[in-house]
């Protein structure tokens, strides 16, 4: 299996991917939705992941294709080498213009994500990673961004921490997620965690993306579907982070509870910001 050849494919589509999507002129007033205002998708998601499968098919019919706007639930990841592919990630910026959407490329073998490549057509911001042979912005900058010189970890009240508050607004998920964000972020003095801040780029792949680069310390979110982490979870582990409780190797995304937090590459601490941070989780997910 040429694992170069593969990311050199994934590379040229995501950039054919990204003229559609800066091409593209989406309305908030004109999108379809799947379940409710906030689960959105487009004419070009699924454009986008018609002209990407139909190319990965005919140059790869051996591997298997999983794409979001043609997800099957009787479909479950298998151990076969599969293409995971978001085509538009952040589907809720694009249709905003909010500058922060993406197409999510991954390739995973024996349920290990192994090649990831996360291109924001808007910026012009390529990641892209081989398991084994690190992970890459635009190509060419090794990452994470400060390398050798990146901080250690010390603790939740110095992260800046990327959360992200999903489609789902009721039920028990739901309701861990919002006391689990008022507990991180309240002061200490009334029992919280006090991180210094949150963010939501609203994509979980752009999200995981920053960790990689070490511009984010952390990400959480529970109820990512598989081709929203593939990519970025190459790309995050060739960077020296972590994804914890994603269950790597038998990763098993539509059993494991589709839970994950990322940890940027540091020189220590992650394992103790990964204690301290599940320590803070107010319930089941
Ligand atoms: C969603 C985005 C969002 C995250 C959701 C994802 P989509 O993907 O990544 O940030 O909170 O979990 O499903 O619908 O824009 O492809």
């Amino acid at each position: 299996m040429d694992l170069k050849d593969i990311h050199d494919s994934l590379v040229s589509l995501a950039y054919k991917a990204g003229d559609i999507i800066n091409n593209a002129l989406p309305e908030t007033n004109d999108t379809g939705s799947k379940k409710n205002s906030a689960d959105l998708v487009t004419e070009y998601d699924r454009a986008v992941e018609k002209m990407i499968s139909t190319s990965l098919k005919e140059k790869y019919p051996e591997y298997v294709f999983h794409g979001e706007e043609t997800y099957d639930p009787n479909r479950p990841l298998t151990d076969a080498p599969t293409f995971i592919v978001d085509p538009i990630d952040g589907t809720v910026n694009f249709v905003h213009s909010f500058p922060y959407a993406c197409v999510s490329l991954g390739f995973a073998v024996n349920r290990v994500p192994t090649v990831g490549v996360v291109y924001n057509p808007v910026t012009k911001t390529l990641y892209s990673a081989i398991r084994g042979q690190g992970a890459f912005l635009n190509l060419e900058t090794r990452l994470p961004l400060k390398g050798e010189n990146a901080e250690p970890l010390t603790g939740l009240s110095n992260a800046l921490v990327s959360i992200e508050w999903g489609s789902d607004r009721s039920g028990p998920n739901w309701e861990t997620k919002i006391a689990t964000f008022v507990k991180l972020g309240q002061a200490k003095e009334n029992g919280g965690a006090m991180v210094r801040s949150f963010r939501s780029l609203g994509s979980a792949a752009l999200n995981m993306c920053a960790v990689a680069e070490g511009t984010m310390d952390l990400y959480w979110e529970g109820g990512c579907w598989e081709w929203d982490v593939c990519a970025a979870w190459v790309i995050l582990t060739e960077a020296g982070g972590i994804v914890a409780d994603g269950s790597p190797g038998g990763w098993n995304p539509r059993v494991d509870g589709r839970k994950y937090l990322a940890v940027r590459g540091a020189p220590a601490g992650q394992k103790e910001i990964v204690e301290e941070f599940w320590g803070n989780i107010q319930g089941e997910l």
